[in-house]
């Protein structure tokens, strides 16, 4: 055993370090292979910025990097960060480099066999695209009713000058809508109470809202626990505490969800149209999907509009020139009347509007980095070998932050999406790198929920800023603080109070 640590956890990390110290386009993480970034990600706390703004710092202060290396577990693992890396890293999916099978870690225990652990292959392109077709651009513009419908119950319950957890309530709003896109019905309202196992063995009734993010945070705090980290081996086997807690609890959701549905079927819900368009299709290995699209689809979105809101008004012409956009392309119409003017067409038109999101997307992304890949065979990339079976990741906060690509990287400058704009273009006025913007990554593997989500932010901001305009602070700790970000994992939350 005292061998087996020693040379999973010193011997190799030590070889592995050695080997990388030459690579000067590689940087090599501080952390440790049993505590992983633990100790960086402390520091940015301490420091009050955003748990994980030193990838942001990589973009900005280390311009010839190409790779990040991270120790975390038995294995080192590859995090591209440059526009080079990326454009090599597409040269090679899927052949040498795919998905990564993460069915027995963290959220993969959730839909085990879902689209996102599969290889690309001929059975998940047919899921994959049978989705999206009726999710994709042509057909998502139908659920455009249904978000006006939820945001605003959501915004009802708002009262001036009281303090609103803007997280939690986008939250609970993407929430509401995807439940209903995929399951046609609104499943907080209509399941009840289920049992969720905690830590400790002990069975607590909770609702179905609260399960799902009850869910998600111990599947991170499973992931990181160090006995995972120390054997990963008996985390494959299930045999190990609160893995397999987290593995009960992601089985009786998908029972729970499974027999509801069984009994109340919605022929206009994603998961019956899907099965009605492919007979063959596996119910079971539908559902998984639907899991997937699930926590894939809700979070993120949520994250998005939150930050947007927030950005928004701390940059305030920003919020004003939004109001004046709204105002040429909607006319006088008011946030009560906006179901019935919103259409995709008058949606396209909103030219100001959608760089201000992708603004938001590059400055404060939910997911600073992809999904997980792995090399399928040894490769090389930017000139550093990346041995099979490695771990690789993309890291979209360095690239949203390269200051060989962006002018003024740190500020919040949505012309930059503009063409017409000095911001436009790199600092050395060549256009700025193929996939350097990527909120939903590239290639084969890229978010399979990117028209679904964009059409969302759009529908929500959109009522909020009629309903609302710029009557609401923020929070003025928040306000000051230029490191702060509210990605997935954040320790921030989104606070404003409206103002009359
Ligand atoms: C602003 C909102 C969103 C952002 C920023 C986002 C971002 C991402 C990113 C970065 C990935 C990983 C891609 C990779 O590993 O290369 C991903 C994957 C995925 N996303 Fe999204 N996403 C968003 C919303 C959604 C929504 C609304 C859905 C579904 C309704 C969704 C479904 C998925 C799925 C299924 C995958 C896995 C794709 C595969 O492996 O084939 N996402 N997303």
């Amino acid at each position: 055993m005292i061998v087996y640590f020693l040379n999973a956890f010193v011997v190799q990390p030590w070889l592995f370090k050695r080997r990388y110290r030459k690579f000067r386009n590689v940087v090599m993480s501080q952390s440790t292979s049993l505590f992983g970034e633990y100790e960086v990600v402390e520091r940015m706390k301490k420091e009050n910025k955003f748990m994980s703004y030193y990838l942001m710092e990589d973009g900005v202060k280390n311009s010839e990097m190409d790779i990040r290396v991270v120790f975390s577990g038995k294995q080192p693992y590859f995090l591209l960060t440059s526009c080079r890396a990326f454009k090599e890293f597409r040269d090679l999916c899927p052949k040498d480099i795919d998905r990564w099978d993460h069915s027995s870690k963290s959220f993969g225990r959730m839909c085990v066999g879902s689209l996102d652990q599969i290889r690309s292959n001929q059975d998940w392109k047919q899921r994959r695209d049978a989705i999206m077709k009726v999710i994709g651009i042509n057909f998502s513009s139908r659920f455009i009713p249904l978000m006006i419908r939820k945001i605003k119950e959501n915004t009802n319950a708002w009262k001036q000058n009281e303090e609103i957890d803007l997280s939690k309530e986008m939250q609970s709003t993407t929430f509401a809508i995807i439940t209903e896109i995929l399951f046609g019905i609104d499943i907080k309202q209509k399941i009840g109470l289920i049992d969720y196992k905690d830590f400790k063995g002990k069975v607590h009734q909770i609702n179905f809202e609260q399960y799902i993010t009850t869910l998600s945070k111990d599947c991170f705090k499973a992931k990181s626990h160090p006995l995972s980290i120390l054997f990963p081996f008996m985390v494959h086997r299930n045999l190990l505490r609160p893995n397999n807690i987290v593995g009960e609890n992601c089985q009786n959701l998908w029972r729970v969800l499974s027999g509801y549905l069984e009994q109340n079927k919605d022929d206009d819900s994603v998961y019956y149209r899907v099965l009605a368009n492919n007979s063959s299709f596996d119910k079971d290995l539908l559902m998984r999907d639907m899991i997937l699209f699930y926590f894939a689809g809700h979070d993120t979105s949520s994250h998005a509009i939150s930050s947007c809101i927030f950005f928004m008004k701390k940059n305030p012409d920003v919020i004003q020139k939004c109001i004046e956009e709204l105002k040429v392309v909607f006319g006088e119409i008011n946030a009560d009347s906006i179901g019935e003017h919103l259409t995709p067409q008058k949606i396209d038109e909103l030219d100001y509007l959608t760089y201000v999101i992708k603004e938001t997307l590059r400055y404060d992304n939910p997911a600073t980095m992809s999904l997980g890949y792995q090399a399928i065979n040894d490769v090389t990339v930017c000139g550093v070998p990346i041995p099979k079976k490695s771990k690789i990741f993309l890291c979209i906060a360095a690239s949203h932050y390269s200051s060989k690509e962006w002018k003024e990287p740190e500020k919040f400058i949505p012309e930059r999406f503009n063409p017409e704009s000095e911001y436009f273009t790199s600092p050395d006025g060549t256009p700025v790198g193929l996939n350097v913007f990527m909120p939903f990554t590239f290639g084969l593997r890229n978010c399979a929920g990117k028209s679904l989500a964009m059409l969302e932010i759009k529908v929500v901001i959109s009522y909020i800023i009629l309903k609302y305009g710029n009557k609401y602070e923020l929070d003025p700790e928040q306000k000051k603080n230029d490191f702060i970000r509210f990605g997935v994992g954040s320790q921030f939350k989104t606070k404003i109070t409206l103002t009359e």
